[in-house]
């Protein structure tokens, strides 16, 4: 701890002095004619609170013009520019974060550019100068762009989907393109947007972490998985081991997607193997169904072995058993029951099978045990009988004796 102080205080020295270097370079920005004469428009406010201004660009460093006249001539001197078009918005950001010698010192990423490019969005604008797609300033705002990490950021996970929904819950644009307006609200009802907005777990996705932030594409069936597969690791290995793995390498089955949706994803029960596999699936195929049945099977057989065994301890528990150990090994059988949600995604009978047979046994033993302290529980009673009738016997003796002598008293 006594070696931390010095470098803590000097760090508290370092970030002071990069606050005063910030004022000093706002207040020389401050002597630009552009922010003088614009000082009561709002891009000023706007902009002094950004993450630009806070690292001293000035107004000159984007729109070029010169800070020096103090008329409107500012506007016509040689470089100023208001970019008009969203390919020069593109080309004018990019001026500096694609320069790896300007964005070193922040340690920014200069593959922004390079990314949207890739995207839907970059190839219409760069391919067909279509100027209705979004551009940097669209997810990013103009003058009051913050750091990304900032909660009050157009891009803090929180604000992406209203910050996408700005066009693609616009039903007139998304038609114009033949795409669904409902992308947004749908994924609003999904658990994924529930552990987002009700949970504050940033580790679910929101649209960007599906899509890719510069590069947002909507991932095609053989990439759905990976994206998935990001977070969901186990699922998607056993996944890969499952019947359809070779269908979705030849984009037959969009892996994931197939049976969960993309968009809307509720919390899985085994309800979806009753709807799943019927959406491609026709009554006439007895393989798949066969298959569905069984491995649908083992994990209700154990879930209700599983449920039944805690009903049974719970009662117990009323009953004033001290049933600690049956919990714990319930616990285990709770353990076995995740996994069976998982392991199903092999769509193998032989891989679950084992768990599942594991999952029942600790429910047995769990009935068998609970039996046991219950039938040592009667034996207690039973052995308690006697000596509850001799006190009773001893109790009564005791009365009529009683009785006896205060009768011989009043006689
Ligand atoms: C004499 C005051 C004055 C000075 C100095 C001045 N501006 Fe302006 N500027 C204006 C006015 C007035 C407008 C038009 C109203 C508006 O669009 O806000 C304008 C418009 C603009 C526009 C929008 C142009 C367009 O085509 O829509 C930009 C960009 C701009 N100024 C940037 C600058 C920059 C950068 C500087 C410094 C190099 C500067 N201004 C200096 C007053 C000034
Ligand atoms: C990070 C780059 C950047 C900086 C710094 C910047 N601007 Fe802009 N400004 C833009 C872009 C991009 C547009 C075009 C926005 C559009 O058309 O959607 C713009 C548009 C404008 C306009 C046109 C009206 C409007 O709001 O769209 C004015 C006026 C303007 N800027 C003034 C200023 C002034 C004054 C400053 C300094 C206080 C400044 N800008 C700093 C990028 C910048
Ligand atoms: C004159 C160079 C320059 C131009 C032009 C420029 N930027 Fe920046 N930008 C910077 C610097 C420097 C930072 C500050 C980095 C920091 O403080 O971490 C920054 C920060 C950012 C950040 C925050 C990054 C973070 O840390 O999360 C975003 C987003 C951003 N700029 C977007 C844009 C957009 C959009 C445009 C075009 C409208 C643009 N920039 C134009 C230099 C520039
Ligand atoms: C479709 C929306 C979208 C567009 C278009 C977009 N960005 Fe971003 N940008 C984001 C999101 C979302 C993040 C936050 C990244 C994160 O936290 O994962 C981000 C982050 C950034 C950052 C912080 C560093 C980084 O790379 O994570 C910079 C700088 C930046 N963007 C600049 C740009 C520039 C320059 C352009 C135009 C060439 C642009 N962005 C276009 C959504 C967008
Ligand atoms: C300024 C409006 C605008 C904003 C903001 C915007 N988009 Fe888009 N986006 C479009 C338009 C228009 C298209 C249609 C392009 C096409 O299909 O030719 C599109 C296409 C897409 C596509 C490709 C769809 C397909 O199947 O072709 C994806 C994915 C996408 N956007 C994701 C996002 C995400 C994620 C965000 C937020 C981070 C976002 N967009 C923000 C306008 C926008
Ligand atoms: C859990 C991952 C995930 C999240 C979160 C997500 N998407 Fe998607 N999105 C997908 C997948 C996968 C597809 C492709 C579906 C397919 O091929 O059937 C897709 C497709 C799309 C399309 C193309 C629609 C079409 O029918 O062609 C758009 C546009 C889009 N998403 C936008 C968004 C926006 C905006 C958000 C945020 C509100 C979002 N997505 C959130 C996974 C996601
Ligand atoms: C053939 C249909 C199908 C496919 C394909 C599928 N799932 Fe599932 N998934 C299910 C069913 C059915 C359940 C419910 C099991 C239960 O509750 O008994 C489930 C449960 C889940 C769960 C919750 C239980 C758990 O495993 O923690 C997650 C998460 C999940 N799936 C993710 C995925 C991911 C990621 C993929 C792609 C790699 C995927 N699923 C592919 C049918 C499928
Ligand atoms: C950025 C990480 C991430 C990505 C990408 C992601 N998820 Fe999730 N997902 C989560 C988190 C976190 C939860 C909530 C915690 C949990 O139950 O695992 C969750 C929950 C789920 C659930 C409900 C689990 C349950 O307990 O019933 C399903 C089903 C699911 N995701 C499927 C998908 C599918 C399908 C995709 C791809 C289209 C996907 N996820 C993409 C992180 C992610
Ligand atoms: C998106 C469509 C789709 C969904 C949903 C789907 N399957 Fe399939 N499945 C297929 C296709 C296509 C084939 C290959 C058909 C063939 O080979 O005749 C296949 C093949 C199979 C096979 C191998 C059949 C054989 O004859 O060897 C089994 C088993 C199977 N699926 C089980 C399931 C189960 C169980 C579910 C639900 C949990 C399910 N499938 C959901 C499309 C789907």
């Amino acid at each position: 701890m006594k070696f931390l102080f010095p470098s803590r205080a000097c760090h508290r020295v370092l970030g002071a002095l990069a606050v005063l270097a910030a004022i000093a370079r706002l207040a020389v920005a401050a002597e630009d004619s552009c922010i003088t004469c614009h000082e009561h428009q709002k891009q000023r406010e706007a902009f002094l609170n950004s993450a630009h201004a806070q690292a001293g660009v000035t107004c000159r460093d984007c729109h070029g013009g010169d800070g020096k006249l103090k008329d409107e001539t500012a506007h016509t001197a040689a470089g100023f520019q208001r970019p008009d078009n969203k390919k020069a918005i593109a080309a004018m950001c990019a001026r500096c974060h694609s320069d790896v010698r300007r964005m070193n010192p922040y340690g920014l990423p200069t593959d922004q550019l390079d990314r949207y490019k890739t995207s839907k969005h970059g190839e219409q604008l760069f391919g067909k100068n279509d100027q209705k797609v979004a551009v940097c300033t669209d997810c990013h705002g103009v003058h009051d762009i913050l750091k990304a990490k900032s909660p009050q950021s157009r891009v803090y996970p929180t604000n992406i989907p209203a910050t996408c929904g700005r066009c693609h819950s616009d039903a007139k644009l998304m038609a114009e393109y033949k795409l669904p307006a409902d992308v947004v609200a749908q994924y609003k009802t999904s658990y994924h947007a529930h552990m987002v907005f009700a949970k504050g777990d940033l580790s679910a996705p929101t649209c960007v972490t599906c899509h890719g932030n510069h590069g947002a594409v909507p991932p095609g069936a053989v990439q759905v998985g990976q994206v998935c597969g990001k977070c969901h690791v186990r699922q998607r290995e056993l996944f890969e081991k499952s019947v359809h793995a070779e269908l979705a390498k030849n984009d037959l089955f969009k892996e994931c997607v197939s049976c969960h949706g993309n968009h809307a994803i509720q919390r899985a029960t085994p309800a979806l193997f009753a709807t799943a596999c019927s959406q491609c699936h026709r009554p006439g195929e007895t393989k798949p169904f066969e298959v569905r049945d069984r491995v649908a099977g083992l994990l209700r057989q154990a879930g209700e072995a599983c449920a039944a065994a805690t009903e049974r301890v719970r009662l117990a528990t009323v009953l004033g058993l001290a049933t600690d150990d049956e919990q714990l090994v319930l616990q285990q059988a709770g353990t076995q029951l995740k996994q069976l949600d998982v392991l199903q995604h092999s769509l193998s009978p032989e891989t679950v099978a084992p768990v599942a047979k594991q999952a029942g046994e600790l429910a047995a033993q769990t009935l068998a045990s609970v039996a046991e302290l219950e039938r040592r529980e009667r034996l207690k009673r039973l052995a308690l009988a006697p000596v509850g009738l001799f006190l009773s016997g001893i109790a009564l003796l005791c009365w009529l004796k009683r009785r006896q002598i205060e009768r011989e008293e009043k006689q």
